[in-house]
């Protein structure tokens, strides 16, 4: 997926401010204080299931409450990455990152989430207009929170520059132990030959996708540009800061610049990626035997919780996921990540950096109003 794209190189050196004053609501409102004031547990749990991280922050999730205590979620079809994503599979993981904080947040109002996944079958070969998933939230005597609860709205995607610093086996071990029951492997690395090579893999799989015109235009489409774009849609990829205006002004951030890998944007954004793929201290990922729609639900549950603990450790985290695509274009890079992850008779299922950097700001999120079927 995701997020990368040079455009991003531009994100991450744009804060993206906490408050857009007169240009707009707050996009970053829901991340203070998730679901204050609601009485409804499930809605609650929607606060916090919105706050989970998406391919491009795409944020396409949909539920209907039924009863007292029922939500079901379904995939906002319309809202998917058909170019770098053509089976789904990431969006599906994104599914699975939302159920896990809808459970955790329950838990911490003392409710047991009772969660039949695709209870109307399984989707194939793509997601269709059945439910993901139905969750009923039973009140439970004597539940604790899950420790993992507190740091929801503290979790980010940062694609800063990483420091040096490498993050010891210990810690790493503690931030891939909690992975929520996912039938596959969580694996990292930090061993210098191998964080070489994958470094050196996502950064070419980085700059493939720069060069493929039709996961370019995809990733157009998701690009907010500036205050005012990230406040109305509050989804997508933001690119915001003072330099935006210059270089808008100059001309460089329409589609066709954008489609242009030797655009000066594009260079100077590749330059810039390259450096955050080189600044990777460790990297960990997410293999599974099959890839089964559950499969990746469950990747996404593990991936979520990974991204909390790593939180919680004071790590840094950032998915590349370029190189797992499964587009014609990305084939060979894709083969050589599974040799790199000596998981060649595997599924991966997520790829990250992992490590210290400076803290990012919030990424936008509608408001949790919105995901409610009308
Ligand atoms: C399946 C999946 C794949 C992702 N791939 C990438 C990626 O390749 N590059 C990237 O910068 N972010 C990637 N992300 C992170 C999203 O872009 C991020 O979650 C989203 O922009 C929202 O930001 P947040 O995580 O800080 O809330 C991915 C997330 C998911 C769930």
């Amino acid at each position: 997926m995701s997020t990368r794209r040079h455009a991003l190189a531009l994100l991450a050196a744009s804060p993206f401010l906490a408050s857009c004053g007169a240009r707009g609501p707050d996009p970053a409102a829901g991340w203070r204080a998730p679901g204050a004031g609601e009485a409804d547990p499930r809605r609650f749990a929607l606060a916090h299931a919105i706050l989970a991280p998406s391919p491009h922050n795409t944020q396409s999730w949909e539920v209907a409450f039924d009863g007292a205590s029922g939500m079901t979620l379904f995939c906002d079809l319309g809202r998917r990455l058909p170019f770098t994503d053509p089976i789904d599979r990431q969006i599906t993981i994104g599914c699975g990152a939302f159920l896990e904080l809808y459970r955790l947040a329950a838990s911490s109002l003392g409710y047991a989430a009772e969660i039949a996944i695709f209870p109307e079958g399984e989707p194939a070969p793509r997601l269709d207009a059945r439910p993901v998933a139905h969750v009923a939230l039973l009140p439970q005597a004597n539940s604790a929170p899950d420790p993992l609860f507190p740091h929801i709205a503290a979790r980010r995607t940062n694609r800063n520059v990483y420091d040096e610093r490498i993050p010891d086996d210990a810690l790493l071990l503690r931030a891939t132990s909690v992975t929520g029951g996912f039938p596959g492997a969580v694996q990292w690395t930090s061993a210098l030959e191998r964080v070489a090579a994958l470094r050196d893999l996502v950064w070419r799989a980085f700059d493939r996708e720069l060069r493929t015109r039709g996961a370019q235009e995809e990733t157009y489409r998701w690009l907010r540009f500036g205050r005012g774009q990230v406040a109305e849609r509050r989804d997508g990829l933001a690119l915001e800061g003072p330099a935006i205006g210059v270089i808008k002004s100059l001309g460089m951030l329409d589609e066709e610049d954008f489609l242009d890998p030797h655009s000066f944007a594009n260079q100077s954004a590749a330059k810039d990626w390259r450096r955050k793929a080189e600044s990777a201290p460790a990297f960990v990922w997410l293999s599974s035997a099959n890839d089964a729609p559950a499969t990746r639900l469950g990747a996404g549950v593990a991936y979520a919780r990974l991204n909390l603990a790593a939180t919680a450790l004071g790590l840094a985290m950032h998915p590349w996921s370029q190189a797992l695509q499964e587009y014609g274009e990305m084939a060979d890079l894709y083969a050589e990540a599974k040799r790199v992850l000596e998981a060649e008779d595997r599924t991966v299922q997520m790829l990250a950096r992992v490590g210290y950097a400076e803290p990012v700001p919030a990424s936008a999120r509608r408001d949790a109003g919105d995901f409610v079927r009308a």
